[in-house]
This record gives C-alpha cells, sequence and structure tokens, in this order.
C-alpha cells in the first residue's frame, strides 16, 4: 500500500479572493460602482474561478480514497493548468487528456513539469468524450483515478463557487458598501455562473458574458445544474459577448483590453475576463444599469493562458 493521497488542502489553505473598486471613467460617468473579486489572485499557481470548481470534486475523490484524479482538457487549459498545480501542490497524481495533436504551449509545458500524465486525444477522440464507454479505458488505465468532467463542471463544480458570495459579503464593509445589486461574470459552461445563483437563491442577479456563441448550449447547462441542486431556474441573466466565436479576438477589444489595464491596473485575458468587460461597458452605455447600482465583476483568472494567446495572435 503506497501512502493515502491527500486531495483535500491543508485545513489552513483557505483562499480568500480580494475585493477591489474598480475605476474607470465609463463607470464614473454612468454612476456604476463595480468592484472586482479577484479569483486570479489566490494563489500564485492554482487560480481564478477553476480552484474553486475543482475543489467539490477533489472533496468527492477523497470520499472515494481515489488512487489520482484525471480529467480532460485543450493545449491551453486552465482547468487542467490547476487540477496539475494542485495535484504537485496537494501530493496527488493527476492524468489529462488532451484535445487535438501533441504540441508544447506554455501551459503544456507545466502540466508536464508538475507531474501530469498527458494523453493526446486528436479531434475525433476529444470528440467521444461524452459517449458512454468513454472513461472504460482510461479508468483500466489509471485504476482508482476520479474522472473530474471538462472544466470541472456539473452540479459538484457549481458547489464548489458558492463559497464566492460569502467572501463578497465578508469585504463589503471594507470597501465601504452596505450591499451590492448584483454580479458579472465570463460564462463558458456556466457552472460558475450556477454556483453563484445556488448561493444567492434569487436575492440578486447574477449576469453571466457569455464567451461562447449561442447555441452552445449554456442556457441548457445552467438549468440542469439549478434542477440537479433542486433550485428555481431563476435569479441570472445571460448576455451574449462572444464577439463572433469563442476564442476569436478583434482590435476593438484588444485596444479596450488596453485602455482598461492602463486605467486600472486590473490585468484581463482575451477570451473571458476582457470580453466580460467589454460586454459590462457596452451593458452600461445602454443604460441597462440606473445610477447608483453596485457590481461585482468576478475575475476568473486564466492569466496564465493569456502566454499561449499572446503567441498564436503575435502578440
Ligand atoms: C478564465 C476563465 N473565466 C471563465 C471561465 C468560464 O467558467 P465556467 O465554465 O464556469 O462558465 C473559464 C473556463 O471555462 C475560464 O478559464
Amino acid at each position: 500500500m503506497g501512502p493515502a493521497f491527500m486531495f483535500s488542502p491543508p485545513a489552513d489553505w483557505h483562499p480568500c479572493a480580494p475585493l477591489q473598486a474598480l475605476r474607470l471613467e465609463w463607470l464614473a460617468a454612468a454612476g456604476v460602482e463595480v468592484a472586482v473579486l479577484r479569483l486570479d489572485c489566490i494563489d500564485a499557481l492554482i487560480s481564478g474561478n477553476k480552484w474553486f470548481k475543482l475543489s467539490e470534486h477533489l472533496a468527492a475523490a477523497d470520499q472515494v480514497n481515489a488512487a489520482g484524479v484525471i480529467s480532460l482538457g485543450g493545449a491551453h487549459s486552465n482547468h487542467l493548468h490547476a487540477l496539475a498545480a494542485a495535484g504537485q501542490r496537494f501530493g496527488f497524481a493527476t492524468a489529462g487528456l488532451l484535445r487535438g495533436h501533441a504540441q508544447d504551449t506554455p501551459t503544456v509545458l507545466d502540466l508536464k513539469a508538475w507531474g501530469m500524465h498527458l494523453h493526446w486525444l486528436g479531434y475525433g477522440g476529444y470528440r467521444a468524450r461524452h459517449d458512454a464507454d468513454f472513461w472504460q479505458p482510461w479508468q483500466a488505465r489509471y485504476p482508482g483515478f476520479y474522472p473530474v468532467p471538462e472544466g470541472g463542471g456539473g452540479l459538484a463544480g457549481a458547489r464548489g463557487c458558492r463559497v464566492l458570495r460569502q467572501q463578497v459579503s465578508q469585504q463589503l464593509a471594507a470597501l465601504g458598501w452596505g450591499d451590492f445589486d448584483g454580479w458579472w461574470l465570463a460564462c463558458g459552461t456556466g457552472t460558475t455562473l450556477a454556483g453563484l445563483v445556488l448561493a444567492e437563491q434569487g436575492a440578486r442577479t447574477v449576469h453571466g458574458a457569455l464567451a461562447v456563441p449561442a447555441g452552445h448550449g449554456v442556457a441548457q447547462q445552467v438549468a440542469a445544474i439549478l434542477r440537479a441542486a433542486g433550485a428555481h431556474d431563476h435569479g441570472y441573466a445571460l448576455i451574449d459577448a462572444s464577439r463572433g466565436g469563442f476564442a476569436r479576438v478583434d482590435e476593438a477589444l484588444l485596444a479596450f483590453i488596453d485602455a482598461a489595464e492602463q486605467a486600472s491596473g486590473l490585468l484581463l485575458e482575451p477570451l473571458y475576463t476582457g470580453k466580460a468587460l467589454l460586454a459590462l461597458q457596452q451593458a452600461v452605455a445602454a443604460g441597462r444599469f440606473a445610477r447608483g447600482t453596485r457590481l461585482v465583476f468576478v475575475h476568473t483568472g486564466g492569466l496564465q493562458g493569456r502566454r499561449g494567446i499572446a503567441m498564436a495572435t503575435g502578440g
């Protein structure tokens, strides 16, 4: 018998995201106040919403005494990055199934350095991930490894994000806010949004800026998570922020990010947080929020992926 694996982080590891005022001219002009919940700051390596989405999956792996954790993602995956970093930090084995053909992106180099076992599935092989028998050969190859769905999704992923509401509540007074009116965040699968909706139970609206175009099933996935939790399907709004396609980056977006970064000091990446902030600016410009509205913008992290994006766009 080898040593017992530790999926739960040590009792004193409770990463809390700082809540910081965001000062931008277009917000001040509209009388809308925004504070950013900095999930990008919780840890040097285990960053963003990915940690919160993983936390309940890891607790479940712990419960069944798993031998390791296996999951899937792309060559720039923030999810695999956080999982590999957690495995290295807390001493459990990890395996990653990757979309496409072998390549050494900065993300993949980190996964290798942190000891994740990697397998490239090609594109067709990756598309089969929803098939009923997909996991069988991998479970034979990695006996006892706990499978975590792509992106750390599902009800367990959402449950891990509920704690964010508490983290905001604890920091409101320091910000000089008595209360706030709603949330604004980027959505890929909608899991993080669903976690906030579960935490709010309709008290505040959670606005999801979609990084993927309509038709990618985010609304259905959010509804399915809420149904699985026995919660009502309300308390949120989905806004198209994809600018014509996931991972599609245009000049106007890059110029907006550059200006926002220079004015606020907040670093963004183009695919999720940059598009989400631009969609917020457009909503504010369209008069969607009354003067005096206070919103929490969740910085979902993903800055590690910027390295690969910068290469791909020549930036
Ligand atoms: C940086 C970043 N922000 C937001 C998201 C979207 O999160 P979710 O899939 O929970 O909607 C992701 C991943 O999908 C991400 O990597």
